[in-house]
């Protein structure tokens, strides 16, 4: 396929998934319209600047593409130019932990009947769902397509899929033939499939990842009572390649807006046909355990935490990225201030969002503002900045040269020989007893 032959690709919903399917696709040179209901988002996007989102490389790609994209809030317009519509909205957990499907629903309703358009599910989605949609509107051609990338990594793991999952039912093969055109440049292994076991292999993908990191979590439980180190673990059991070394990073637990949504669509899934998914039940109670147990850490050196002042590094739920949805410094901080301490942070682009969810937090300028006259710190989200910082001064700066590293991310021979008591996660020496 040429670039000036390259099809228009429709983009319904621009969140993180959207805004990076929207840019890489224009990368690739595919003119792209991108809808959202976000009045404001939109206005931001055709404006130029800044993004919504922090994500890596995104702003040089939505600049450099901006004549081959065309960001509205108007379903009609991107329906007069493309075929293939990506849905990308988000589908958050509702109160009985079920995906919420309403904002996919709203999408699949303004769709207009005759079958010239096709529509390409991205947004993560219970199996069964594309079925479900295709008996209420048998017209309509629909492809299974789910993302896998990573936010922090969002746009090279876009531009460099290690597989890329087509699902699509008989009737809709040209539809996912079409699919398939578009993503042959990115070089993944194409795998084509049917709708339902398409949408299972992104469930089951994320369920697996979450699993591995629970089942190191729990490792690095034992290591602390045997005096192990699980960093040391990890990467003997990585080199085995039936186990693969990814996803072995022991701390304090996943967060983020997939993994946590995803097990528990998952979970309830198997329980809406009366199957009870004992193991994804364990996997979601050790990660809930894993970040209370900094509380058992750190009061083992400071005895009672009230009034203590803790210093929080870094709130975002991983590096690379200010999305604070189930980030782990929001348990930790509820949990801290729960039990009478005074909590102080810092993190390099979150704070915007932070604030609005931690009224109880002071924020700091700066790591050093944070650990200025701090009885403890706690490394949250593993920062690159962190590890630069000049941990001599800041053990002066403390009131009580304590760090309870949550991730591992630290040496902790330095920070002992610049002063530190050092605690990590399942790291010889660590234990809380
Ligand atoms: C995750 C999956 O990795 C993607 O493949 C998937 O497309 C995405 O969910 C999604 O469904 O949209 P994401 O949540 O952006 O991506 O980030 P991850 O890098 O997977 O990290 C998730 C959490 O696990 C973070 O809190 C991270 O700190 C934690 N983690 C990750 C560990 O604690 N240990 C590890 O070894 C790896």
């Amino acid at each position: 396929m040429s670039e000036s032959e390259k099809p228009a690709i429709g983009v319904i919903g621009v969140g993180w998934v959207g805004l990076v399917t929207a840019g890489c696709f224009a990368e690739l040179g595919h003119p792209v319209w991108a809808v959202d209901i976000d009045e404001r988002k939109v206005a931001m996007l055709n404006a130029g600047g800044s993004l919504p989102i922090h994500e890596p490389g995104l702003p040089e790609l939505v600049e450099a593409n901006r004549e081959r994209l065309h960001f509205t809030t108007e379903i009609g317009e991107v329906l007069e130019q493309a075929r293939l519509l990506f849905c990308c909205v988000d589908t958050p957990p509702t109160y009985s932990g079920d995906a919420d499907l309403s904002r996919v629903q709203a999408v699949v309703a303004q769709l207009p009947a005759g079958g010239e358009h096709a529509l390409v599910m991205k947004s993560t989605v219970p199996s069964g769902t594309g079925r479900t949609i295709r008996r209420d509107k048998p017209d309509l051609t629909y492809v299974s397509c789910p993302e896998f990338l990573k936010e922090g990594t969002a746009v090279v793991d876009f531009m460099r899929p290690d597989r890329v999952v087509i699902g699509a039912d008989p009737g809709s093969e040209d539809a996912a033939d079409l699919v398939e055109a578009v993503y042959e440049p990115l070089g993944g292994q194409i795998l084509r499939t049917d709708v339902a076991s398409a949408e299972m292999i992104k469930l089951a993908s994320n369920a697996f990842l979450a699993t591995k990191i629970s089942f190191i979590n729990e490792i690095a439980v034992v290591c602390e009572e045997v005096g192990a180190d699980v960093g040391e673990v990890a990467r003997g059991m990585g080199l085995d390649e039936r186990i693969a070394p990814g996803f072995l990073r022991a701390g304090l637990g996943w967060g983020g807006s997939c993994f946590g949504k995803d097990v528990s669509a998952l979970k309830k899934l198997a329980a809406n046909s009366g199957y009870h998914f004992q193991l994804i039940t364990s996997v979601i109670e050790v990660n809930e355990l894993q970040k209370r147990r900094v509380v058992g850490k750190l009061s083992k050196h400071l005895g009672n935490l009230v009034g203590k002042q803790i210093a929080l590094l870094g709130f975002a739920f991983k590096p690379h990225t200010d999305d604070m949805r189930d980030a782990s410094s929001l348990v930790l901080a509820a949990r801290l201030l729960g039990e009478g301490a005074r909590v102080r942070g810092y993190d390099p682009v979150a704070e915007h969002r932070a604030r609005k969810l931690l009224p109880s937090v002071e924020f700091s300028d700066s790591a050093a503002e944070a650990l200025d006259g701090a009885d403890a710190a706690v490394l949250v989200t593993e920062w690159p900045e962190f590890a630069e910082l000049d941990w001599g001064e800041m053990a002066v700066r403390m009131a009580n040269p304590l760090i309870v590293d949550g991730r591992n991310f630290l040496d902790p021979e330095r920070m002992r020989a610049a002063g530190y008591t050092y605690e990590g996660i399942g790291r010889a020496s660590s234990g809380t007893r």
